[in-house]
């Protein structure tokens, strides 16, 4: 009865997000109190983006540059996901954080995530908070000396990170960020599966159990969640010296996406040979890139070699000051009051590209050249799906030339190569020599007891 009363004032409430200034930041509690019974789950959480989100250095910038083209419009809007608690306790105006306190600079923490109570929806942070003795969380059952403990749906379903992970301009509606509205209308809603499932599991790509407990003295359970919740970012993380989530950013990345090719096996000198590549996201459960998808890059890079190494045809390669060979970009392209492309989200009002790639779907391109009449034979065809967390310029332009290199990861890759003529192509498919047979058996057989030594140790 006292359950069902509760259960129906929080809905009613639910319907009203918390505002500016409602509560004061001595009302959260620090994480490092947290840490005392939930220790494992506090060093997953400290150091990745949630972690980060008020200090982020690019965030930072990017808050400031945003405050000054709309004379402080925006000032609340950006800082209600990346100061949450700078924003219900009224600490935020002014945006330059001089009023901030030591938890509202906590970012995304702990208590806020677990006093959250109720939420208005999704996107632009409709979250109702409820900060007191009061955790609530996954479990329906779950008993804890310092604080009562409350079951919350919210928590194991994908609205609860949609709240943050949808972001509308503030101003004209404009739809800036759709993680949370492509995964409702993609694949992996249908099958049931979540946010949490890929991100707060080791499993990446699908979820893994990982039995365990959830704090000290609590009962072993058939599944812990991970709070290390990484993305892509292997940039501002690495900045922070937050290297191990910039590792993991960096596994995920290699998880995302498969190539495939279509290529000639036989080319003629002065011949026109077409290739046809297809990039499959095959791992996310929105699109790729996603978030502030007009700032992140994914391209394909192209080469084509020749027996001798010389360069026959080549698209997407970096240069040394960090501008790309011409080449498309698979992002979102956002258009200005003047419909001229910007990267400033804030000033946007159209969606001039969306060339993102969708959950399980697949784009392909067409990459024409010509053999040269010098080459020598077989001519090596690599294509690399890329991934930069910023364009270097904008990153050069908030922070100054030379101060940071934003590194470009090597998603997956594929190769071929084209041949003169059948019997060549013939020939490097069938191994020539038994030697090399029967040294490609026995590395075979190494790589297998290899692998079952592997399993066993695991
Ligand atoms: C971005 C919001 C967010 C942050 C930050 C966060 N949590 Fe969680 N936490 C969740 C969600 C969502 C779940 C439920 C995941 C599920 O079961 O699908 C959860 C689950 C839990 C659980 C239940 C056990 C488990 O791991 O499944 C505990 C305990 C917990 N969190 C404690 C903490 C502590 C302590 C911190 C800070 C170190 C923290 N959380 C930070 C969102 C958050
Ligand atoms: C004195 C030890 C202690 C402290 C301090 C503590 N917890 Fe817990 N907490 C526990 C135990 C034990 C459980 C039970 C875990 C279980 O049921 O598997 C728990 C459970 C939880 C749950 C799961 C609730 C549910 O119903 O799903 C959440 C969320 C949580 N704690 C968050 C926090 C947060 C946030 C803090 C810091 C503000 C915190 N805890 C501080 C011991 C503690
Ligand atoms: C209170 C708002 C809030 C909630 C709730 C929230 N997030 Fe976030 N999340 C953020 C913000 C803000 C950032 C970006 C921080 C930055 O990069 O400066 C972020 C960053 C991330 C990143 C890192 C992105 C990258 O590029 O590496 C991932 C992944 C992520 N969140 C997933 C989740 C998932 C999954 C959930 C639900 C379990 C969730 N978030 C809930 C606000 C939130
Ligand atoms: C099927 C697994 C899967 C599901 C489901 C999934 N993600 Fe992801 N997510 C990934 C992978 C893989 C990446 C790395 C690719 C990338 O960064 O674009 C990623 C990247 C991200 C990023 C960083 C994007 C960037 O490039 O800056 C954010 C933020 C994020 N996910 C949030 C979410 C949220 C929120 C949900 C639920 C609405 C969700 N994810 C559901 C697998 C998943
Ligand atoms: C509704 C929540 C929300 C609001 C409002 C919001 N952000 Fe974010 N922001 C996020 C999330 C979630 C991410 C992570 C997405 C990703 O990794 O691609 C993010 C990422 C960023 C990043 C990239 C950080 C990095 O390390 O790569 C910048 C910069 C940023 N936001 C600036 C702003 C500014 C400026 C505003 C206001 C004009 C703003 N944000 C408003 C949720 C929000």
């Amino acid at each position: 009865m006292i359950t069902s009363l509760f259960t129906i004032t929080c809905n009613v409430f639910a319907a009203t997000p918390t505002a500016h200034g409602e509560l004061s930041s001595d009302m959260f509690t620090d994480s490092k109190k947290c840490a005392q019974c939930h220790a494992i789950t506090h060093d997953q959480w400290e150091g990745t983006m949630h972690y980060n989100a008020y200090e982020d250095p690019f965030y930072q910038k990017e808050v400031l540059a945003a405050s000054n083209d709309t004379q402080g419009i925006v000032d609340e809007f950006c800082s209600r996901c990346h100061t949450p608690i700078g924003v219900v306790s009224g600490e935020i105006p002014p945006i330059d954080g001089s009023d901030l306190s030591a938890i509202a600079r906590e970012g995304v923490q702990c208590d806020l995530c677990h006093v959250i109570s109720g939420s208005n929806g999704t996107g632009n942070a409709p979250f109702v908070v409820s900060p007191g003795n009061i955790k609530w969380g996954p479990f329906d059952d779950s008993r804890a000396a310092y604080h009562e403990s409350e079951y919350l749906e919210l928590y194991t379903r994908s609205e609860y990170c949609g709240m943050c992970h949808d972001v509308t301009h503030p101003l004209n509606g404009l739809v800036v960020d759709d993680t949370y509205t492509v995964w409702k209308e993609g694949p992996y809603a249908e099958e049931g599966v979540v946010c949490q499932d890929c991100h707060m599991t080791s499993g990446i790509t699908k979820f893994e159990a990982n039995p365990g407990r959830a704090g000290s003295g609590a009962q072993k359970r058939e599944h812990i969640s991970t709070h290390a919740i990484v993305g892509g970012n292997a940039f501002i993380t690495e900045i922070l010296g937050e290297e191990r989530y910039g590792e993991m950013a960096v596994e995920r990345l290699e998880k995302t996406a498969t190539l495939s090719i279509d290529a000639p096996q036989i080319g003629q000198r002065g011949d026109n040979v077409s290739l046809n590549i297809s990039i499959t996201n095959s791992g996310a459960g929105h699109k790729i890139p996603t978030g502030v998808s007009e700032i992140r890059q994914i391209w394909l890079a192209v080469s084509v070699k020749d027996g001798s190494g010389k360069q026959v045809y080549n698209t997407g390669e970096v240069y040394d000051n960090g501008t790309i060979r011409y080449t498309k970009m698979y992002n979102t392209v956002l258009g200005d009051a003047q419909g001229q492309p910007t990267l400033s989200f804030w000033l946007a009002q159209s969606i001039l590209e969306d060339n993102r790639i969708p959950p399980r779907g697949t784009v392909s391109e067409k990459y024409t050249f010509r053999i040269p009449d010098d080459v020598t034979y077989p001519l090596a065809v690599e294509a690399t799906l890329k991934y930069r967390s910023a364009p270097q310029d904008l990153i050069d332009h908030l922070f100054g030339e030379d101060v940071y290199e934003v590194p470009v990861i090597s998603m997956t890759e594929i190769s071929t190569n084209i041949y003169e003529t059948e019997e060549a192509a013939a020939d490097a498919a069938t191994p020539a020599t038994p030697g090399v047979g029967a040294l490609g058996s026995v590395t075979i057989l190494l790589c297998a007891a290899y692998y079952y030594m592997e399993r066993r140790e695991t």
